[in-house]
């Protein structure tokens, strides 16, 4: 349906053997959407996304990925997944961008771009290189499509990275600090990328530590404070006129 959300979560708990990092937490990200999550290191941001493609088990709540529930087997620290089909299913359809890049270095940029879509989805390896290119012209590098990724700048490999997820069609982008990395001039040609994305309408999740980004491209932003959302709202009200004490002082640290 229209308007089921393609990302709903609900009272999330997530330990690490006796650390809890996640003390249960709701994310919505509906159909068009961006949804950032920022807080402080150690807050469980990146615990949270990688949740969401259940990359990570956690151990209570309840995940839906369009509207089905994720199903379980097993309970707290036993609690797994319970069908791998669906699991793959869900993966495939939330596409990770990751801080480091994570490109496989002996493969070129057009390879890397279409790797998963032929060896994971069976598409048809003509159509994904024409998928592949046009992705590549998107972010931007499309001259770049038979070059090693040791012979691109940082900006160019994360702008790759981010052609590579698009290239798997998925139903949301999840980012985890796509820019961190990055020179401040390089992180400008990944933010016009986000940004470029976000007008398009597609559904992020987008864990940054860039509030200007955040600010600029969420539809709803939640900071998360030691495994709780300590405040939520939509970007103007949560950095115009924060309401939490902890998020003022969160924010006046960033801005410094
Ligand atoms: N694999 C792991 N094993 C044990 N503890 C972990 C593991 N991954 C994360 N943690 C702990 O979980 C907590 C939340 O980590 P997480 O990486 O989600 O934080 P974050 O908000 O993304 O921080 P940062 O801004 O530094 O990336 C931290 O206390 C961290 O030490
Ligand atoms: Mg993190």
């Amino acid at each position: 349906m229209a308007d089921t959300p393609v990302i709903s979560i609900t009272n999330l708990h997530k330990c690490y053997g006796s650390l809890e990092v996640l003390k249960g937490v709701d994310l919505t990200a509906p159909r068009g959407h961006v949804v950032s999550l920022i807080g402080s290191s150690g807050s469980g941001k990146s615990t949270l996304l990688r949740c969401c493609n259940l990359l990570e088990d956690s151990q209570q709540g309840e995940i839906l990925f369009e509207g089905e529930s994720v199903r379980w087997k097993g309970e707290g620290l036993r609690r797994h997944p319970a069908d791998r089909v669906q699991v793959t299913r869900i993966r495939t359809n939330l596409s990770m961008v990751f801080q480091q890049f994570n490109l496989w270095a002996h493969m070129t940029i057009l390879q890397n771009v279409m790797e998963a879509p032929v060896t994971v989805l069976k598409r048809d390896p003509r159509e994904v290189e024409e998928k592949a290119r046009q992705y590549l012209a998107k972010v931007g590098i499309a001259d770049k499509a038979d070059a090693w990724p040791a012979q691109l700048s940082g900006g160019q490999q994360q702008r790759a990275a981010i052609a590579r997820a698009l290239c798997m069609e998925p139903r949301a982008l999840l980012f985890d600090e796509p820019t961190s990395a990055l020179d401040p001039e390089l992180e400008q040609e990944v933010v016009r990328v986000i940004k470029a994305l976000a007008d398009e309408g597609r559904t992020m999740v987008l864990v940054t530590h860039d509030m200007k980004l955040a600010a600029d491209c969420s539809d709803h932003v939640i900071f998360l404070h030691q495994g709780r959302i300590e405040e939520e709202g939509p970007p103007g009200a949560l950095f115009g006129s924060p309401r939490s004490e902890r998020l003022r002082g969160f924010l006046s640290a960033t801005a410094a």
